[in-house]
């Protein structure tokens, strides 16, 4: 987010986060145009730059609606996309579906048979059992199916425990050390109906560091070779997302090229070593992507001191907009956006609205002394926030409005009383 204060207000994209409180009312998701746009870039310019030929997919799951593919597909990306609904998002958006990569851990027949006839162009495999419903529907639609292998590489990226997917104790995927990755690649060899073009892993979020990804990426190397040997012939290869962003000051995050280059240096060693060409190569960013473009606004409600133990500051939304806090933790940075060059004085704890204790925006949180009317900001919320966004106690969705050079528009219209009550029988 491209944030700056002027006359004590904050201003994000360019536009004045206290009037855009008023004007669309709060909650509100403000996403930059900008720096959506530039991060797409960035890793778009590594990727031809370090490695060559290659796709940046940007995960959907990270914050999705049809504007947001609609800016992806202009920016070159391929869209990683984890249910039908995203897929059908991208697709209503005109997003080209053979830049789409299906990826999740337990598709349904139906999204199965949705992104075949769609012209999907790559589905990521997790488990036997999936294999052979892929292999079965293709086969009755008279359709080949480009499928991607999702192997765990049994490497530990220094990440929160609920975020970590690469190591063998994972839901997601086949394991390489335990042979079961090498008996499905086997297995699709036989199987009708599919073409095995490649192999993915994703070994966390939130990573901070380059060696992790290296290490993956040697693994998956020489389960390349391993599958070559036995005849088996992969020309993709998907080392996921889980690139770190800032969200407090403890965090640290690498520049997204560094990433890139030192990646392909390890590719470019690996091919060497086993006598590999060097495969198509995809990753997929969704946080880094979406997160630092995002900020909340709130409304504060109520001020509650309890003596000698806290402050809660009381906002008009929480975990219905931003589970985030609830479900792992996560800490952000705040700020009274119409008090924004006042010293942040007080030490607080963000309440949300709902009928749960643990609906909390974060404890700890420095902040300037916030009244009723105040208009609180949490910054770096443009991924996992929206679209981890619930009903909870019936409260209808935030809206999502993107702001560009001072200007801002809506593209995700907010909810009513309707909305939420809409499929009721
Ligand atoms: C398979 C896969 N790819 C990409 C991502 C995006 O990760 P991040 O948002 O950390 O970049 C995830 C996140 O869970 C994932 O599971």
């Amino acid at each position: 987010m491209s944030i700056e204060t002027i006359n004590g207000h904050l201003y994000a994209g360019g536009a004045d986060c206290t009037e855009l409180a008023k004007e669309y009312g709060t909650p509100l998701y403000v996403m930059d145009e900008d720096v959506i746009r530039q991060a797409c870039r960035e890793f778009r310019t590594s990727m031809e730059e370090c490695y060559g030929r290659g796709m940046v997919c940007y995960a959907t799951k990270a914050f999705c609606c049809k504007e947001m593919c609609r800016i992806m597909a202009e920016e070159g990306m391929g869209i990683d996309a984890v249910s039908g609904g995203e897929i059908y998002t991208a697709l209503s958006a005109g997003f080209p579906a053979e830049r789409i990569v299906f990826t999740s851990n337990n598709k349904k027949d139906e999204e199965i048979a949705y992104a075949i006839d769609n012209g999907v162009g790559r589905i990521t495999c997790d488990n036997i059992e999936e294999l052979y419903r892929i292999s079965d529907i293709a086969c009755e639609k008279g359709k080949k199916v480009r499928v991607v292998l999702r192997l765990k590489p049994g490497v530990e990226a220094h990440t929160f425990e609920a975020v970590m997917t690469g190591k063998i104790d994972s839901k997601f995927g086949f394991a390489i050390e335990t042979g079961e990755a090498m008996k499905a690649a086997e297995e699709v060899a036989k199987l009708p109906g599919i073409d095995l073009v490649g192999v993915h892993c994703h070994i966390g979020s939130q990573i901070h560091e380059i060696a992790p990804f290296e290490k993956a990426a040697e693994v998956m190397f020489d389960f390349i070779a391993a599958l070559r040997d036995k005849g088996i012939k992969i020309s993709d290869l998907s080392l996921g997302g889980g690139f770190g962003i800032k969200y407090t000051d403890a965090d640290k995050p690498i520049p997204y090229g560094d990433y890139m280059k030192r990646v392909s240096a390890k590719a470019r060693e690996c091919c060497d070593r086993l006598g590999l060409d060097m495969p198509f190569m995809m990753i997929e960013p969704g946080r880094s992507v979406a997160a630092p473009a995002g900020v909340t606004l709130y409304t504060v409600g109520s001020r509650k001191t309890i003596p000698g133990i806290r402050t809660y500051i009381g906002v008009d939304g929480g975990m219905c907009d931003n589970p985030r806090y609830a479900l792992y933790k996560s800490e952000y940075t705040a700020l009274l956006a119409n008090k924004a060059d006042e010293p942040k004085d007080e030490i607080v704890t963000i309440a949300g609205r709902t009928c749960e204790s643990g609906d909390l925006i974060g404890e700890g949180m420095a902040l300037q002394h916030a009244e009723a009317g105040d208009i609180l900001a949490v910054l770096a919320t443009g991924a996992y926030n929206y679209s981890m966004a619930s009903h909870y106690n019936r409260v209808p969705n935030a809206a999502v409005v993107m702001v560009k050079d001072g200007r801002s528009r809506t593209v995700v219209r907010r909810e009513t009383f309707e909305d939420v009550a809409r499929n009721d029988v």
